[in-house]
Formats: structure tokens, C-alpha cells, sequence
């Protein structure tokens, strides 16, 4: 085994994810009664996810999307194999991880789809007011309600993010959170292929 360590995580892919959940706190946290701050972190969430994409195709080694897409079937036999205290470790995304990113990218989508949806339903504001401006008063509602479904499917996935993160980090011996800082690991890696 060696002992290197190995650069994984990029510094835009740190500085996405710190900005990500910050964003994501304070739109949680503002939704009742700071509206204004609540459409500017949903921007800026809505920035985030797409310079996420972009970079899925074009950024660093272990953030391209094909460094760590895998089928469910894969991530399934990993999350089976974890019993084993030689269970494989990965240095980029391991495939429960990187389902879970595909999740959270998922939800934090539509959570911000839905918030433009109803700022246009109920403001009359925003790009998508075109499309929503004009709409009932149940289908506004209706919008709202699956805005808030998702933005607390959103949470529910957050908490198993972390508990997976802080599981990870204690069955391989290594500090994963601090790793999306310094954006090192040691090496020993086995790839994804
Ligand atoms: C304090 C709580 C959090 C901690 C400690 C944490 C930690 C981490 C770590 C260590 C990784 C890399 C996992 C790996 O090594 O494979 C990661 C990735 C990720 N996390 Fe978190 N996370 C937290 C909260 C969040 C929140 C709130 C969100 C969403 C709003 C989020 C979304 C993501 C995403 C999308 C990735 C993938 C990064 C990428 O490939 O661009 N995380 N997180």
C-alpha cells in the first residue's frame, strides 16, 4: 500500500460544493420570511448546479461524469461487499457515492425548477413567468406544494450524504470532509471502469 497522496478534488469542485451547501442553508432557512434572499440563493444554487454540469464534461479527472457513472446494480453489489473489512476503496466517487451526487443533483434541480415555477405563479416574477403567470390559484398551490416536497427530499438526501460520508470515512480510515477542503487523498486506489 502506498502511502502518496494524490490530488482529487479540484478547486472548483471544493469551492462548488462548500458554495453549494451554504446556498442551499440559507434558501432553506429564508423561505418563510426573507423572500427576496430566499430567489437569490435558488440563483444561485441554479448557477452552481450548471457550472456542475459543465464541469461533469469538461473539468478535472475525478469530476468528469464518466469517472465515476455507474449502473445501480454496481453501487448495489458495493453497498453488499461493505460487510467485508477489505471492501474496495475508491479515490474518486465509490458507485453508492456517486449515486447519491446524482440524486442531490437531481433533486436540487427540480426543488429549483419548481421554486422559478411558482416566483412566477405568485410574483409574477422571474424567467419563468411567461409560462406561470397566468395560472389558478390551486395550480399555484400545487406548485408550491412540490417545491417544498422536493426541497425536503432534497434535506432527507443531504442527511444520508452525510451519514454515508462519515460511514465512509470510518470503514476506509480517512478523513473524506476534510478531503473536499484540501481536496487530497492517499492513494491505493481501485478505479471505477
Ligand atoms: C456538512 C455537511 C456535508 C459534508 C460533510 C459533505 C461532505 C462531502 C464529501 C466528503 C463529498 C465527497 C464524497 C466522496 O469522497 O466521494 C461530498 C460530495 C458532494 N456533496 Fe456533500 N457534504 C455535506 C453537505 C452537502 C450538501 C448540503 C449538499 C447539497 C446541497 C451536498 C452535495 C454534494 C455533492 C453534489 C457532492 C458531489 C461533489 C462533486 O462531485 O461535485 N453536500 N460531500
Amino acid at each position: 500500500m502506498s502511502n502518496q497522496t494524490l490530488k482529487i478534488w479540484d478547486v472548483f469542485i471544493r469551492i462548488f460544493h462548500w458554495s453549494l451547501v451554504f446556498a442551499f442553508a440559507v434558501a432553506y432557512f429564508t423561505e418563510d420570511d426573507y423572500q427576496q434572499i430566499h430567489v437569490y440563493s435558488g440563483y444561485t444554487i441554479l448557477g452552481l448546479l450548471t457550472f456542475r454540469i459543465l464541469w461533469g464534461f469538461i473539468g478535472s479527472e475525478h469530476a468528469k461524469f464518466r469517472s465515476f457513472m455507474v449502473k445501480p446494480s454496481v453501487a448495489i453489489a458495493y453497498l453488499k461487499n461493505l460487510k467485508n473489512k477489505d471492501s474496495k476503496r475508491y479515490v474518486g466517487h465509490n458507485p453508492a457515492g456517486a449515486m447519491m451526487v446524482m440524486a442531490l443533483m437531481f433533486s436540487l434541480t427540480a426543488t429549483v425548477i419548481l421554486g422559478l415555477l411558482v416566483y412566477g405563479a405568485e410574483e409574477f416574477s422571474g424567467p419563468f413567468a411567461f409560462l406561470t403567470a397566468n395560472v389558478s390559484q390551486s395550480m399555484a398551490h400545487t406548485l408550491e406544494e412540490l417545491h417544498e416536497f422536493f426541497a425536503n427530499f432534497t434535506l432527507f438526501l443531504i442527511f444520508l450524504h452525510v451519514l454515508g460520508v462519515l460511514f465512509s470515512s470510518h470503514h476506509h480510515k480517512e478523513n473524506l470532509t476534510a478531503s473536499m477542503v484540501h481536496g487530497k487523498k492517499r492513494s491505493n486506489q481501485e478505479k471505477l471502469s
